[in-house]
């Protein structure tokens, strides 16, 4: 190989989640429903294992799953006074991560801390920022939750990277080669760091209603999608969760203005499972990929430029020590 192909490769081809820490996003975790208040539950997310907890009044936090005397997996734990108690001496942490001591035992090392991550809950779905501090808001519609109705749920597991999940928003060409879909009216901008992508879509086999709709990228692995005119937006998501492996989470949303009361949960509904189908034919695809981007045409410009923001964006992994 040349080293000019060398080169090529190396500044377009992102190196694997975890390779110098996971890019610094909003990740979903959970969905809100797996989540009661007064529960805790554990996950996968990074390279490591997390519990998401939920206080008697509704507020949840995103923890390291274990516990800091010998280590057992609080999401075998039980709630007690809005904190968590480890199944195994009884030791108890707060909403924030921190050990409050044990009813039994020798008392605890000052300061002992679980890892707590930024967290927030928005549209159905229980978010976690990899990294001390959020570097943006978390994704979002500017409209409030009472203006839409909304369904979260998750659509697909694959092994891959997230960043994957947004070549369907970056990759018009596979719109119509894949998934058979009409695309036109194609505006791709770059304004500053983030993506948007206006465009008309619609048709295919799956019948897929023609629409505006404009898609903003968030970090490197969410879309939202808004302004569509069928009145049905969407947000998509994906999380790392170890061994190379992502969860892509899927909010569909009709607003109220737009749809009848009557008739909203079931127009959701069949935008949800169109999505579904679309994602479907993706999976098979993004999972056998081995990426390379040494051939790219001029249709492929917003691919190139997505992967060299994708190449560049900032990891760390400030959790690396607790959560593994
Ligand atoms: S392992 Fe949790 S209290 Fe001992
Ligand atoms: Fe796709």
């Amino acid at each position: 190989m040349s080293s000019s192909t060398m080169v090529q490769k190396d500044r377009l081809t992102p190196e694997p989640q975890g390779v110098g820490g996971f890019d610094e996003c909003w990740y979903p975790v959970a969905l809100s429903s797996e989540v009661a208040p007064g529960m805790v539950h554990g996950c996968e997310f990074l390279d490591g294992r997390v519990v998401v907890f939920r206080a008697a009044g509704g507020g949840v936090s995103v923890l390291s799953a274990y516990c800091r005397h010998l280590g057992a997996d609080l999401a075998d734990g039980d709630i007690k006074d809005d904190c968590i108690r480890c199944p195994f001496h009884h030791w108890t942490y707060d909403a924030s991560g921190h050990c409050l001591g044990s009813e039994v035992g020798d008392r605890v090392p000052h300061g002992t801390s679980l890892f707590a991550f930024p967290t927030e809950e928005r549209w159905g779905l229980i978010w976690a920022f990899n990294g001390v501090e959020p570097t943006y808001e978390v994704p979002t519609w500017e409209e409030n939750d009472s203006e839409r109705y909304y369904s979260a749920i998750m659509v697909a597991d694959y092994r891959g990277d997230p960043f994957l999940a947004m070549l369907n928003v970056i990759d018009v060409q596979h719109l119509r080669s894949l998934h058979g879909l009409d695309v036109s009216d194609i505006d791709l901008q770059t304004v500053g760091e983030s993506f948007h992508v206006d465009m008309t879509i619609g048709g295919g086999e799956m019948g897929l209603p023609t629409m505006t709709r404009h898609a903003h990228i968030l970090g490197t692995n969410a879309v939202v999608y808004s302004r569509t005119s069928i009145g049905i937006d969407m947000m998509s998501a994906a999380t790392p969760y170890g061994d190379g492996r992502s969860r892509l989470y899927l909010v569909t949303a009709g607003l109220h203005s737009a749809i009848p009361a009557e008739a909203i949960a079931q127009k959701v509904a069949e935008r949800q499972r169109l999505s579904q189908d679309v994602i479907a034919q993706d999976i098979p695809v993004l999972e056998r990929i081995r990426f390379r981007v040494d051939k790219v045409t001029t249709s492929d410009r917003g691919v190139v430029t997505f992967l060299q923001f994708v190449t560049n964006y900032p990891r760390s992994h400030p959790s690396a020590a607790l959560i593994a």
